[in-house]
Formats: structure tokens, sequence, C-alpha cells
């Protein structure tokens, strides 16, 4: 349908991709270039209102001749159509959940302002080589659905836009809702995990068919090492009713996220050991964080953490990762960077026993503005974001108010730097 370049936008000096469309070409021959040009323009829009790290930004759409473009932040990585079919680069069980779940959050959150995607597919989904997870082609969806209506298979075969990933509902032409792009993921998500689509048919109608009526083989016959419950929730997800779905992306991330945390604390957490537990209780005082928590609040707290140890030099979180997590220093001391580690990065501060980093990870779950580095042997207690989902209310709610009372005294103390450095420029 499109073509994708790599462009350099001479003004703001920054790289670029541009796609661009030919309505001039014959497969567009029932479809005014003004009907692309409105939904490039209603991607530029839907950009405009959905700010978030999983989304690319879409800066402008425009007509010359019979070209449409739109122009887009340039993201250099793979999309999951290459991680699917040339497992390049190599994602673990473990990666391939962290991506289904930043697509589902951030999708989650698009279903919130209103939007339903209505394209997810693996070719609309790229990730970085750090992890993050980027969407796109927001709006063009409509289009695509529009055209299809209208295209015999040959051609839809021809432009490449054979429709694997739609839902039931979309298939039978109904009114769709979150719950019709959380269908899709399901069928992303199967591919992903399995190597192979779920629903497969030499012609279309027989694909609508099968969407519409089977049941595809269960993920796990297709590779045994799906945990199961990754498994049943694909399958749930996958169901014809949207009522018999999950509710929510939002759940089918939370669940998966349990997963991963499960296996993740078996698999490398140290366990809390309850002289560990006397001992951080006894030096309560000097954690501050736990200063408002009872005993058995904060045993609760500690069963869902994790020690974990980190040798001198070590990097414990990177610059740009997606945070998920926050460390409390029980012992050594980390120096945060910014800057290329192999290069001479900038000293922002250093954390010691009893300090807290990393915190905005629990609360957005963005891209990190520093990296931490171990200046020496540290132990660490790690918080994830999930494992507040299984503290009760009040234990997560005092924690969430320890942890703004963390973030506004940071903020406070970057003001004040702010503000001393101002007056020394005025000077
Ligand atoms: N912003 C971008 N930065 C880098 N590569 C991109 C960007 N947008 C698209 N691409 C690359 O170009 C390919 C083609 O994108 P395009 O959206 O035109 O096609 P598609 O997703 O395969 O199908 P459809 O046109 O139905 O969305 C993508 O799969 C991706 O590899
Ligand atoms: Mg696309």
């Amino acid at each position: 349908m499109a073509s994708i370049y790599r462009a350099n936008d001479k003004l703001i000096g920054r790289d670029v991709a541009i796609k661009v469309t030919d309505t001039s070409d014959k497969s567009w021959k029932d479809i005014k270039p003004e009907s692309i040009l409105r939904q490039f323009e209603r991607e530029v829009q839907i950009s405009g209102q959905l700010s978030h790290h999983n989304f690319v930004t879409v800066y402008d759409a425009g007509k010359e001749g019979p070209l449409c473009y739109l122009v887009m932040e340039l993201i250099d990585g793979a999309t999951l159509t290459r991680i699917i079919k040339e497992d390049e680069p190599k994602l673990d069980m473990r990666q391939k959940l962290d991506v289904l779940i930043q697509v589902a959050r951030a999708l989650h959150y698009a279903h919130q302002h209103g939007i339903i995607h209505r394209d997810i597919k693996p070719s609309n989904i790229m990730i970085l080589p750090n992890g993050q997870v980027k969407m796109m082609d927001f709006g063009v969806a409509l289009v695509s659905e529009g055209s299809m209506i209208k295209l015999s298979d040959a051609q839809i075969d021809a432009i490449g836009g054979t429709p694997y990933y739609m839902s039931p509902e979309q298939v039978g032409k109904k009114d769709v809702d979150g719950r019709s792009d959380l269908f899709s993921l399901a069928v992303v998500s199967y591919e992903l995990l399995a190597g192979r689509r779920p629903f497969m048919a030499e012609h279309l109608f027989n694909l609508y068919e099968k969407i519409l009526r089977t049941d595809p083989p269960p993920v796990q016959e297709l590779n045994a090492t799906i945990p199961g419950k990754v498994a049943a929730i694909i399958s749930i997800c996958m169901n014809k009713d949207p009522d018999l779905r999950l509710p929510s992306c939002k759940t089918f991330a939370d669940q998966l996220d349990e997963i991963i945390n499960d296996s993740f604390f078996e698999a490398e957490g140290e366990v809390i050991t309850e002289e560990l537990i006397k001992l951080l209780r006894k030096y309560r005082e000097a954690f501050t964080f736990f200063l408002d928590l009872d005993n058995s609040q904060i045993y609760k707290l500690l069963q869902v953490c994790q020690v974990r140890k980190f040798e001198k030099d070590k990097v414990i979180c990177y610059e740009g990762d997606i945070a998920r997590e926050m460390y409390l220093v029980v012992s050594g001391e980390v120096r945060i960077v910014r800057g290329k580690v192999e290069g001479n990065p900038i000293v922002i501060t250093t954390f010691k026993r009893g300090d807290i980093f990393g915190e905005m990870g629990i609360i957005d779950g963005g891209p990190r503005s520093a990296t931490a580095i171990a200046s020496e042997q540290c132990q660490m207690l790690v918080l994830h974001q999930v494992s507040l989902l299984r503290c009760d209310d009040t234990t997560a709610g005092k924690i969430y108010r320890n942890l703004s009372h963390i973030l506004s005294n940071k903020l406070r103390i970057t003001s004040q730097r702010l503000d001393d450095l101002s007056r020394r420029l005025e000077v």
C-alpha cells in the first residue's frame, strides 16, 4: 500500500521515516486520493492525542500531486514480522512476553482515550534494540478495512495486506471496541510464540470462515515451552464472543506480568530469608521507606521483592531502558550517570544505603532517564511494578504515598538546583 523512505529533515536536522502512497497506482483505482490523505491526517491527529512512549510519533501529512505522504519518527529497530520469520534479533520467552505486555499496555492507553487501533499485526509493531516497543499505523486501519471490501483476493495478496489478524466482529462488520484489538493481539501472541498463525487459508473467504467459526490448534501443541498459563490467556482472548475474552488489554498485560514475575523470582531471585527480614526490621529506621509500614506489611512487601547483588562497575539499569522496577540500596554505593557508559558519562548523583532510585519505573513504566552503576559491590532490594499488585490495598497505598514523598523531595532539589543555575547564568 505504501513505500517507506528513510529521510532527513534538514530544518530540524533529524532523520525521519516518510510513508508515501502513490494514488496513481492501479491498485488504488477505486479509492480517491483525498480519502488516503484524510486517513493520513487522521493519523497525525491521533498521534497528537496519544502521546505515549510505545507509539511512533507522527509529525506531518500532506499531498504532492498523486503522492500522499506521512512523516513520522524513524524507528531503528526490527518489526515483529522479522522477529517471527527470521528469529532475528533472537528473543527468549521472557522477552517475547515483555513485548506483548508493552503492546497490551499501550493499547489499553489508546482504548482509554477512545481510540481502537483495528490493525494490530506484526508489521505494525517494531522493537528497538533496548527492547522498547514502538507501534504504528493508527488511523490507516480504516482505509485498509474500507478498501478490502472493494478489492479482490488477488489484489489483497498483491498489496500484501491479508487480514489474518482481524477479529470476528471486524470480519462480521459489527461494532468493535478494545476487545477487538485484544483478539488481534492474541493472534499476534500466538504467532510470536508458536511461529505459526492461528488462522490460515488459501482464500479470503475460507480465512474469514475460520476466524468466525473455528478454534485454532492449542498453541502449546506447536511449542511445548510456552507456559500453560500463557497458552490459556491467549486462548481466552481468541474467543469469538468478546464477552468471553479477558475484559481489557490491561488485564491481559497484568496477567502476563504476573506470570513473568512468578518464574522470574524462581529463576533469578535470591530467596528472602527470615534472617534478612529480621535484619530489615531491625534497620527499619535506616529505611525511611518502610517507616509507616507495620511488620506484617513489611513482610508482605519483602515477599514480593527480590534481593540482588551487583559487583563493582556492573550496570544495574540503563538509560533508555523500559523501567518496571525500583531499587532500594541495602548496602554499597550506586552512581547515577547520563550519557554512554563506555564514553565519559556525567555523574549526576550517588546513592547509599537506604536510598531509593528508579521509582519512576513503578509509577509510569517509561524509559529510564539515567544509568545506574554499582560503584562498589552492592546489595539491592528490587521491587517490580507488578509486585505491588500482589500487595493488599493498604500496603500498596502506603508504598505509593512513600514513593510520592521521595519524588516530591527529588523534584524540590531539582528545582532548587535549576534556580541556582539560572541565577548563576544571569550573573
Ligand atoms: N516509522 C518507521 N520507522 C522505521 N521503519 C518503518 C516505519 N514505519 C514503517 N516502517 C517499516 O516499513 C514497513 C512497511 O510499513 P507499512 O506500514 O507501509 O506496511 P505494513 O505495516 O506492512 O502494511 P500496512 O500498509 O497495511 O500497514 C514496516 O513493516 C516497517 O518495517
Ligand atoms: Mg504498517
